[in-house]
């Protein structure tokens, strides 16, 4: 076993994650999110980017399923949920959710996205993140190219109200990618996730109620 596999697997959220039965620890960054900020409330159409292991749909599915039962109400609500999850990786299928092998900055992925969920989203995730080559800088520079390129595709799909959760690297380069979801979100937080790994540089911006 290599250092690094050993120290994960000392890691207490990586136990955690294997008892409850989550693909991967970072389920534990979004159960944060939920507490903290409620971004599932009303959320039955739900786009996933960068979903391999599949932890995060694993999530969403278990929030969805119960927010079906939750809004049953004369607001906003839906009789049914889709999920959708997407990687350049293969996502091991999960009952119920939709999976698709691609780039997601591709203009055939709004094709998938436009065909599967045939309406605006109310939450899209992105965990999607760069193959780091350990200089921070020119990290965070294709971080923030990557988390522009994600925000076109909030843009098109995200409904009125809908919230938006992202993952970025810290640096200069983060405060350009603030400024813009200001301008389409009434709130916007930086967030570090207890459960984000000591010395990692990731942090997530939750932005809620889109214009
Ligand atoms: C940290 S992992 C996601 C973990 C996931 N949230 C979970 O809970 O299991 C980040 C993923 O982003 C994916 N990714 C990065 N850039 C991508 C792109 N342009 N298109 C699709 N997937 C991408 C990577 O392949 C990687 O699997």
């Amino acid at each position: 076993m290599t250092k690094k596999s050993e120290i994960h697997k000392r890691d207490p959220h990586y136990k955690l994650a294997k008892k409850k039965g989550y693909r991967a620890r970072s389920a534990f960054k979004l159960l944060e999110f939920q507490r903290r900020f409620n971004i599932y409330k009303r959320a039955f159409y739900i786009l996933d980017l960068g979903s391999v292991p599949g932890s995060w749909l694993q999530v969403s599915k278990q929030k969805a399923e119960k927010n079906l039962e939750l809004y049953k109400d004369q607001f906003y609500h839906r009789d049914h949920f889709k999920i959708m999850g997407a990687d350049v990786k293969r996502v091991s299928p999960i009952e119920g959710i939709k999976t698709v092998k691609m780039d997601i900055t591709t203009p055939e992925f709004q094709n998938e996205i436009e065909a599967f969920f045939e309406d605006e989203l109310d939450l899209i995730l992105s965990d999607a993140s760069i193959k780091k080559s350990g200089i921070k800088f020119s990290d965070c520079v294709n971080q923030t190219r990557l988390c522009f390129k994600i925000l076109d595709i909030v843009k098109k799909n995200l409904k009125s109200k809908g919230n938006f959760v992202i993952k970025c690297f810290q640096g200069e380069d983060l405060n350009k990618f603030h400024k813009s979801l200001r301008r389409l979100f009434t709130e916007v937080q930086t967030f570090k996730p207890k459960s984000s790994r000591k010395g990692s540089n990731e942090t997530y911006l939750i932005a809620l109620n889109k214009r």
